[in-house]
């Protein structure tokens, strides 16, 4: 399986005052951290407070591309409509000497979930605790009348320095595609990741069940190690819209039996056949109680 992958760069801590890349308003960018798709992620720090950021920085490449400069400013708004322990919060959008768009964030120490996915298989009651967190981030997301709709490995961060309930606390991050729900419907554009996209984000027409569908594939990613589908791009499309995936105990047999009934539920085709991402969240914490005896209201409200 081959998947891309966004790298990571663990930076020693002793190492990285000795140079600044540059000066963006009141911070300082000190290192890279990761690379996106547009865009650069680094380390950065307020000039008199030192507090640490990351800073997420546009290539130059895209300066010129409206749509995408426009999306990163929006990424900044979709925060300020939000607070939620398991989101990541964005504190400033502003523009460098050369106008290229930056983000100043929260600075996550831990690594996203794809990096931990790659290592080899994820225990299941880890997979619970991750995505109960994913559920309740997705849920605050969807009161705040945004639709993800990049739901994915690398899109998920793990703090092991903080816990909830025991497990590490997780945020979702990256609101580069995020929708506003209207009235009735979506703003219709496609954007999003073909491995985890739904019948509908491929139609251009995403609602809160398209986080469903994409949370139900991630969970299948990480239970089997194995994206449901693969392929070319209209493989992938036409899988999504049409085909069904193994059952994920075909690829591990230590899978509860609720859980795979969750998983299959989340992936239908028909949106109003999946479960609310709040029957997802009860669902998964419920699951993981009934696996480890942890309190579901630990997990379920965050410190
Ligand atoms: N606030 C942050 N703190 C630490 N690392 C981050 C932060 N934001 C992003 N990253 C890292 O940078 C990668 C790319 O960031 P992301 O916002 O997902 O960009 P893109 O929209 O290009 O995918 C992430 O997968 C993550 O590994
Ligand atoms: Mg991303």
């Amino acid at each position: 399986m081959t998947r891309r992958r966004n790298t990571t760069v663990t930076i020693p801590l002793a190492a990285i005052r000795t140079e600044t890349y540059e000066r963006l308003g009141e911070y300082a960018v000190i290192a890279p951290i990761a690379r996106g798709g547009t865009a650069g992620v680094y380390l950065g720090e307020h000039t008199y407070s030192h507090e640490r950021v990351a800073v997420k920085l546009l290539d130059p490449f895209h300066a010129g591309h409206a749509d995408v400069v426009d999306r990163m400013f929006a990424e900044r708004t979709v925060s300020q409509k939000v607070s939620h322990p398991n989101l990541l919060e964005i504190l400033h959008a502003d523009r460098n000497a050369l106008g290229l768009p930056y983000l100043v964030m929260e600075y996550l120490d831990g690594e996203n979930l794809g990096d931990l996915a790659e290592r080899g298989p994820v225990q299941i009651d880890a997979i619970l605790a991750i995505s109960t967190q994913i559920a309740c981030a997705l849920n605050a997301l969807h009161a705040a009348g945004y639709v993800h709709c990049d739901v994915k490995a690398d899109n998920v961060f793990i703090l092991y320095q903080t816990t909830v309930g025991g497990w590490p606390r997780v945020k979702v991050i990256d609101y580069g595609v995020a929708h506003k729900i209207t009235d009735t419907e979506i703003e219709a554009t496609i954007a999003g990741t073909p491995a985890y996209m739904a019948p509908e984000q491929w139609r251009g027409a995403p609602t809160v069940q398209s986080d469903v569908y994409a949370l139900g594939c991630l969970l299948y990613e990480l239970v089997t190690g194995e994206h449901p589908f693969h392929g070319t791009l209209p493989q992938l499309m036409l899988s999504h819209c049409e085909a069904f995936a193994p059952r994920p105990s075909t690829f591990r047999s230590d899978i509860p039996a609720g859980l795979e009934r969750l998983i299959l539920r989340a992936m239908a085709k028909d949106p109003s056949m999946r479960p609310s991402m709040i029957e997802m969240e009860v669902e998964l914490a419920v699951l993981l109680r009934t696996m480890n005896g942890v309190a579901e209201a630990d997990l379920l409200v965050a410190s």
